[in-house]
């Protein structure tokens, strides 16, 4: 039996708004569950009656109706995609701009879950600067837009901003389910952030990685249905909820919890910043200083991608190289002695890299596969490693 679908359908106040009843009719006809919230303009097209009666369910309209229930939160969490038809200049405003005074924004900006926007609005207002770099931003932010059409408007002009077709909304619709539930019932392990190697009680070697990257991983994954370890290293950075987290310090115990937790999972990603060296002796009480040269001997570290790689036996492994020249062959040596599947390469030179900023991966995988996930924040370039590991996953 295929799974139902739960979607959060938002209204907002424009004529569009009678459309998305139609919409409500053939979501529901194809057995998908719907959860309607609509703003208050909305209700001045479309009665919500409309929608109770298309989906018998009740229909969200307000922060206060059982706010005991914490709507915003709960509705978010219920369904596996937010779809917005249409989307109001305004409403789009509010979304840019993190306004959340509503049901509607309110759930959108605590949702976790993908979101799709079809604007539907007045040629000039959707031309206007201001609603192209709303709509810019939230794309940036990992929105789906949804563009809307040339065609007939309620102003009985022809123009831009008509509201995409049914068709294309549905299509937007089932490739954010699809992905959504791409690893249901997959096991991934991450690993993730730096190891501290200590010399005595109270320094260590160790490199700047903060394990953002990982940690968006192994949020996407999870989100994606995927049941996920994240073995982290040190790291200001909270992990994300759904996951289990194994707390890991140096490298060798990061290898040993690996052996444990990655070993005969579906999917394995490495980003951790393994420190490759850790001092040979480790003294028990504080070295002090003395004036003079001190001469600190470091043993090498283990490799636990590589260890990984001699078991790999049906995990998809995927490395990645943090780089600073000649980035791709060195990458492709990686691939090929580790045994990975696919290696993402980084440029850690420069201000990409290390920290919770921007960064820019290259995909490389076989003899001469390439894909460039090109520049973003972490959390949208986790969601574009994660679609092309996921189509390699399927042709393997
Ligand atoms: N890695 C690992 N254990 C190590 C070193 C690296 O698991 N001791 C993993 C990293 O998590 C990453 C990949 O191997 O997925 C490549 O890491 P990178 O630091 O780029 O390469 P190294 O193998 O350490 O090689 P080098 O430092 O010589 O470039």
């Amino acid at each position: 039996m295929v799974a139902k679908r739960r979607i959060l359908l938002g209204v907002s106040g424009g004529i569009a708004a009678y459309k998305a009843a139609a919409l409500t009719s053939t979501l529901v006809q194809r057995g998908d569950d719907v959860d309607v919230v609509m703003t208050a303009e909305a209700q001045r097209f479309v009665s919500s009656l409309t929608f109770a009666s298309l989906t018998a369910r009740p229909v969200y309209t307000s922060l206060w109706d059982l706010p005991e229930r914490i709507p915003h939160i709960r509705l978010v969490r219920e369904a596996q995609v937010a779809l917005v038809v249409p989307a109001t200049a305004n409403l789009i405003a509010k979304l840019a701009a993190g306004i959340a005074d509503d049901l509607l924004t309110a759930a959108l900006l605590a949702a976790r879950i993908p979101r799709i926007l079809a604007p539907a609005m007045n040629e000039a207002m959707y031309e206007d600067p201001a609603t192209q770099a709303n709509i810019s931003a939230l794309r940036a932010r990992g929105y789906e837009i949804v563009d809307p059409e040339r065609g007939f408007l309620a102003e009985r002009e022809r123009g831009v901003g008509r509201l995409a077709s049914e068709e294309r909304i549905l299509q937007a619709l089932d490739r954010a389910l699809a992905r959504r539930l791409a690893l249901k019932g997959k096991r991934v392990a991450i690993t993730a952030g730096p190891t501290r190697e200590a010399f005595d009680p109270v320094r260590f070697l160790s490199n700047a990685s903060t394990g953002a990257t990982g940690i968006e991983l192994a949020r996407e994954a999870a989100l994606r249905g995927a049941s996920v370890t994240l073995l982290l290293g040190p790291t200001q950075l909270e992990p994300p909820a759904g996951v289990t987290v194994v707390r890991i310090v140096t490298a060798r115990e990061l290898y040993e919890a690996a052996l444990v937790h990655a070993v005969g999972a579906d999917l394995v990603i490495a980003t951790a910043a393994v420190a490759d060296w850790r001092p040979a002796e480790h003294r028990d009480s504080k070295l002090s200083k003395s004036g003079e040269d001190l001469t600190v001997r470091l043993a090498p570290n283990p490799d636990v991608l590589a260890a990984l790689g001699e078991r790999k036996g049906s995990t998809f492994l995927v490395g990645f190289a943090a780089e600073t020249d000649d980035h791709e062959a060195h990458a492709r040596k990686k691939l090929r002695y580790k045994h990975l599947d696919a290696i993402a390469v980084n440029d850690v030179g420069g201000e990409r890299g290390f920290g919770t900023g921007d960064n820019e991966l290259v995909l490389l995988w076989g003899n001469d596969g390439r894909r460039e996930l090109g520049r973003s924040d972490k959390k949208m370039l986790a969601a574009r490693l994660l679609d092309a590991v996921e189509e390699l996953m399927r042709c393997s």
